[in-house]
């Protein structure tokens, strides 16, 4: 079954083809973060035209990589939520538009659970039920992935993502936008305990998370040094950093698989490139016994290839939608 999929949530435009689920024979992406650099974050409505710019002719290039015909797609799979609005809302529209102009079945997709789904296309050999422990620059949980479409939330950040406060640490530092790979870069040679830095715990929520006030502490450290005159020493700040988002994260994934008992943890979203939360996921789980499964580099961050290979698990579960399919910011990912 060839799927084409669609991703548009946040500042990537991607268009993948995939074969039943886990063979993909195109994944193209338009990345807009040099134009959303200039402002420090994503601005949505940059962010939703330039998608409708790019779609089509990814959606093109996709095909033609594929060596594919648009009459040999059997199903047209597409984020649907959560994201900024305006940018899922062009992803949808272009899916309903091609689903309906080919004859094919629409697809809804959650983004988080094709975030999931990377790991499939990585593992070829994995399957549910196993723990994920989900970071992204919008979302931060850890899932409980009983089955390829039925899933809940065992825990998650009561306030920022995880990528979130990576990207505004990076920012008051004037180290680029996005921040994650350019912390995670320079966090390599700097001693992690170089400046003590705060790991919250939500008071009666084990396994949930917050990230606010380690933001506001690098925010303050950064402009202290700055008012008195003192140099940071920028490689230990972000080890530090590194090692309190880590301590946070690895912890509760693994009293959440402890909880579940599946003998299988992984991983999903942009901050899963991150080196320190790979080597201590890779040293928790040594330590615990649990199988670790880590998605390939190039498959963290946001891709079509993901969407097309959940879709095509939304497919087999009877998961399809009519042309009154509608975009949603936000939407728990146990509801599919
Ligand atoms: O999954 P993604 O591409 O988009 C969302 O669905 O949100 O994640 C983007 C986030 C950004 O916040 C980015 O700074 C972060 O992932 N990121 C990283 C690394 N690479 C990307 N964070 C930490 N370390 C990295 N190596």
């Amino acid at each position: 079954m060839y799927l084409l999929a669609i991703e548009s949530s946040c500042d990537e435009t991607a268009v993948a083809v995939v074969r039943d689920g886990r063979t993909v024979l195109s994944d193209v992406i338009a990345s807009q973060a040099d134009m959303h650099a200039t402002y420090g974050g994503v601005v949505p409505e940059i962010a939703s035209r330039k998608h409708v710019e790019a779609i089509a002719g990814l959606a093109r290039a996709a095909l033609e990589r594929a060596g594919l015909k648009r009459e040999q797609v059997d199903a047209v799979a597409v984020t649907y939520a959560p994201g900024l609005i305006g940018a899922v809302l062009v992803g949808v529209s272009f899916a309903k538009a091609a689903a309906f102009a080919l004859g094919k079945p629409l697809i809804p997709v959650h983004h988080v659970r094709g975030h999931i789904a990377a790991n499939y296309i990585t593992h070829p050999d994995l399957e549910p039920p196993f723990v994920c422990l989900c970071v992204s620059g919008g979302n931060t949980m850890i899932v409980d992935v009983r089955d390829y479409t039925e899933m809940s939330i065992l825990g998650a950040t009561r306030d920022d993502a995880a990528g979130e406060c990576f990207d505004k640490a990076a920012r008051v530092l004037g180290i680029g936008y996005p921040g994650g790979a350019p912390m995670d870069a320079l966090s390599r040679g700097g001693d992690d305990r170089r400046y003590p830095l705060p790991r919250a715990h939500v008071e009666g929520a084990p396994l949930d998370m917050s990230f606010s006030g380690l933001k506001t502490a690098v925010v303050n450290l950064v402009h202290n040094a700055g008012q008195k005159g003192e140099e940071l020493d920028l490689p230990g700040l972000a080890a530090s950093f590194s090692a309190a988002v880590s301590d946070t994260l690895v912890p509760r994934t693994m009293a959440a698989a402890r909880v579940k008992g599946y003998g299988k943890v992984a991983v999903a979203g942009g901050v899963a490139a991150n080196s320190r939360l790979r080597a201590d996921l890779e040293a928790a789980c040594r330590k615990s016994g649990d199988e670790l499964f880590l998605p390939a580099l190039s498959l963290c961050g946001d891709n079509g290839a993901m969407i097309g290979c959940q879709g095509f698990y939304e497919f087999l579960a009877g998961h399809t939608a009519g042309m009154d399919l509608n975009a949603y910011a936000t939407r728990d990912i146990s509801l599919g």
